[in-house]
């Protein structure tokens, strides 16, 4: 029998160097754990995880990220329940699926892959994380709200200081003093271009945002850069990490990688397997607004819960051979895996299910194609060690990859 004190703490350098065998002890043995670092009640098995994101009892609300993010964003539709959530979400929704996407957002997408791409082809290796996947979302984010492209660099810059703040579990001042910096920067930056675009609308999403009515009322100044804040975050770094992801994966692979390349409509399977395996967002909070029966014990009203998605998608109650990548699964469909019908935990579920799933989804498809095209006889560099990091988020700290470059043409006289 393993106590829950033979079990790797979840702060311990061994969890931090690879949490998947720790994940397993957690759901055999110990599936609801009081974690005294982290105030929390931690929950490992898929059916619990599903629970509380799905939420059918109203047990649970999001209100810790009043601590967690809000410091760094200003408050957010992530904190936000019932009509107030529904209204504001129902604003962004459709910038993120459908016609908007495909006709408006779809070539944002496509050219600034090439763009990222184009700077690399030549040469024959790349650090996917550092030239591209770091970049590509969050250039397309920027281009979706409109803002200046030569602030490509910048964004990148605060970015990496917000995430560094979400993930200080260590409490590093240094980390948390430029994680309040770049609130303050990102702020002077974004509200005069905010007053500008209610004065004169463009078309993109930064002006939608601004002129867009919930209820009869406008978003304030203050929800509009919280959003925006947020979409730095929550579309950047995730999709960053998942992309790596799933490469790494496909390179482990050779077979599965070689299918891909053949047939390009396997990529969103690959894409959700990969994230079902090595989910970007590793763990999730809750609140528990009343006393809950669940794991084997009971959450006590008013306590934290810690979900924890990387154990849960390896749930082996949930999916055959857990801990293998394989895109033929049978428990995953490429359609459903970006919907609220998910059978993977990595976009959550329930009123909070990830907003940009679809777009994420979009990018990667893009992404895929590209790099695959600029990249014959793709693998993985010559004594590369690929180290991953990252508690709350998981990713790959580089990929450095090598393949036969493509010459480049000629210039026409
Ligand atoms: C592979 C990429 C992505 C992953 C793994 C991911 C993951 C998640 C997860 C787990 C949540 C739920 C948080 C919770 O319930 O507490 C979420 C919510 C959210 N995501 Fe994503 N995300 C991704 C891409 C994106 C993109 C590209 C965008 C937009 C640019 C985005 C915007 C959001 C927003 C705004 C929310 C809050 C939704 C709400 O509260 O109703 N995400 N995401």
């Amino acid at each position: 029998m393993t106590s829950a004190h033979s079990i790797p703490d979840l702060l311990s350098p061994e969890f931090s160097a690879d949490p998947y065998p720790v994940y397993s002890l957690l759901r055999e043995h110990s599936p609801l754990l009081w974690h005294e670092p982290t105030s929390s009640y931690v929950l490992s098995r898929y059916e619990d995880v599903r629970r509380v994101f799905q939420d059918r009892e109203g047990a649970f609300s999001t209100d810790n990220y009043g601590w967690q993010l809000e410091p760094v964003h200003g408050r957010t539709i992530l904190q936000l329940d019932g009509r107030d959530h529904s209204t504001r979400r129902a604003l962004v929704a459709p910038a993120f699926r459908g016609r908007e996407l495909q006709e408006r957002f779809l070539p944002v997408i496509e050219r600034n892959s090439r763009t990222l791409v184009d700077a690399f082809r030549h040469e024959g290796r790349v650090d996917l994380v550092s030239q591209y996947a770091t970049r590509f979302p969050i250039n397309v984010i920027v281009d979706m709200l409109g803002l200046d492209q030569g602030d490509h660099d910048r964004f990148h810059d605060w970015y990496t200081a917000i995430i560094a703040f979400l993930g200080n579990l260590a409490q590093d001042p240094e980390v948390a003093a430029a994680g309040l910096r770049t609130r303050d920067e990102f702020e002077a930056y974004l509200l005069p271009v905010i007053a500008e675009r209610r004065e004169n609308p463009g078309d993109d999403l930064l002006s939608r945002l601004c002129q867009a009515e919930v209820d009869g009322t406008r978003m304030t100044d203050e929800e509009v850069k919280a959003f925006c804040s947020l979409l730095l975050a929550a579309g950047g770094e995730t999709t960053d990490k998942a992309l790596a992801g799933l490469f790494a994966n496909l390179i482990a692979h050779p077979e599965q990688l070689a299918a891909v390349r053949e047939d390009r409509s396997l990529v969103p399977r690959a894409f959700a397997e990969s994230l079902r395996l090595t989910p970007p967002v590793q763990m999730i909070m809750r609140q528990a607004g009343r006393d809950v029966e669940i794991g084997g014990g009971t959450v006590p009203a008013g306590a934290t819960v810690t979900c924890l998605i990387g154990a849960a998608n390896r749930d082996p109650a949930r999916f055959t051979e857990p801990d293998s990548f394989d895109l033929s699964r049978p428990e995953l469909d490429g359609a459903t895996s970006f919907s609220a019908a998910a059978e993977h935990l990595s976009f959550a579920l329930g009123r909070h299910f990830c907003v940009g799933a679809l777009l994420a989804e979009a990018e990667v498809r893009t992404a895929v194609n590209d790099l695959l095209d600029a990249m014959p006889n793709l693998r993985l560099a010559e004594g590369a060690e690929l180290v991953e990091q990252g508690l709350f988020t998981r990713g790959l700290r580089e990929l450095p990859l090598e393949f036969s470059p493509v010459p480049r043409p000629r210039a026409v006289p």
